[in-house]
């Protein structure tokens, strides 16, 4: 993260995505005229932005703010990710037109971690299919034997900020964890009760793995074929990050031959997928993206860029993504 402390007229700033309405108030306070106008199709935003003459936009994930929108959008100075992951926004068409990428980590880290941690009790209980069944009239006490989280080891991929909230709470639930980050030592690691390994000892050690790396060229498919393989048979995966971290044909198959135990994924490579058959898989529990869904994150995300955007629009430092 770098500090800028530029200033420029910030007069109109477009809020496409579904933003908590502090942002709107926040910015309106301080003199800015800050329009919320969700769900426009990209040919829509790009019309919008440049008929507009928008110097700010605020995106979660839905707005996919590629180098089209960023070359047609003249007049965009700055674009605030209420979130953390800015993968939805191209970085080098942005640097390249000057623009400013901020965004807002940290305001939905407990909220992500605590998203992960259900994905991976609800699905080592066979909560979702339990929940079908009752809704269905039935009373199946037999069928859903599960498997308990005390014991067993918990792989946590990305040692930052929700990586580690992770790891606090399973510990919690007497699973020993292990992990890997290029960025952090094994002896800070061990400072937050984590066993550092190199991600080819790591997969043959995990009963679950919990993925919690941005979404980046060299993590791209980070779980394949060859990486399920290598796990124990019946390992949980459990994705709260981002979609192409796994690829999903190697997950289904695998799910498909026993090789992995069920998968809880709140993210996925399209979004919303387009492939019914990871999300119809009995040992799969699904969300739509929801890592983020609270209020309390939701709020302090709105007004993290929110106040980013003020503090630019006065001349003040800001953090860039
Ligand atoms: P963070 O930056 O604090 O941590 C990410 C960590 O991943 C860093 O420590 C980094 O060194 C590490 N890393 C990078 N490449 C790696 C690799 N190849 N192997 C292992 N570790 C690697 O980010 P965070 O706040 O913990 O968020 C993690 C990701 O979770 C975000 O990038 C975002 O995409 C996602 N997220 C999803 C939701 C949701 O709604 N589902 C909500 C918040 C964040
Ligand atoms: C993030 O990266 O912060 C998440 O994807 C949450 C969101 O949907 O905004």
């Amino acid at each position: 993260m770098s500090e800028s402390a530029v200033q420029f007229p910030l007069r109109r700033v477009l809020l496409s995505d579904d933003v908590d309405p502090r942002c709107v108030a926040i910015l309106a306070d301080a003199g800015i005229d800050a329009q919320l106008k969700v769900g426009l199709a990209p040919d829509a935003l790009i019309a919008e932005l440049t008929s507009g003459g928008y110097e700010g936009l605020v995106v979660r994930s839905a707005t996919k703010v590629n180098r089209q929108v960023l070359e047609a959008a003249t007049a965009l100075r700055v674009v605030g990710r209420a979130g953390t992951g800015v993968d939805n926004i191209d970085l080098n068409a942005a640097s390249e037109r000057g623009v400013l990428v901020l965004n807002a980590p940290g305001g939905n880290t407990v909220s992500a971690a605590e998203h992960a941690c259900t994905l991976l009790l609800g699905l080592t209980r066979r909560v979702h299919l339990a929940d079908a069944s009752m809704r269905a009239g039935r009373w199946d006490r037999k069928k859903f034997l599960g498997t308990e989280l005390h014991g067993k080891t918990l792989a946590v991929v990305g040692l930052g900020r929700i990586g580690r909230e992770v790891a606090n709470r399973m510990r919690a639930f007497g699973m020993r964890t292990i992990g890997y980050d290029p960025m952090v030592t094994p002896e800070q690691a061990k400072e937050f009760g984590v066993e550092w390994m190199e991600l080819d000892k790591l997969w043959p050690e995990a009963d679950a793995v919990t993925l919690h790396v941005p979404l980046l060229p060299h993590t791209e498919n980070l779980v394949n074929a060859r990486v399920l393989a290598s796990c124990r048979r019946g390992v949980f995966i459990i994705n709260a990050a981002r979609g192409g971290l796994v690829q999903e044909a190697d997950l289904l198959a695998a799910l498909e031959s026993g090789q992995c135990g069920g998968a809880g994924l709140d993210v996925f490579a399209v979004e919303p997928p387009q492939d019914a058959r990871l999300l119809q898989h009995e040992r799969v529990l699904t969300t739509p993206h929801l890592g983020a869904s609270t209020i309390e994150a939701q709020s302090r995300v709105a007004v993290e860029i929110a106040e980013q955007f003020v503090r630019l629009a006065r001349g003040e430092g800001v953090h860039g993504a």
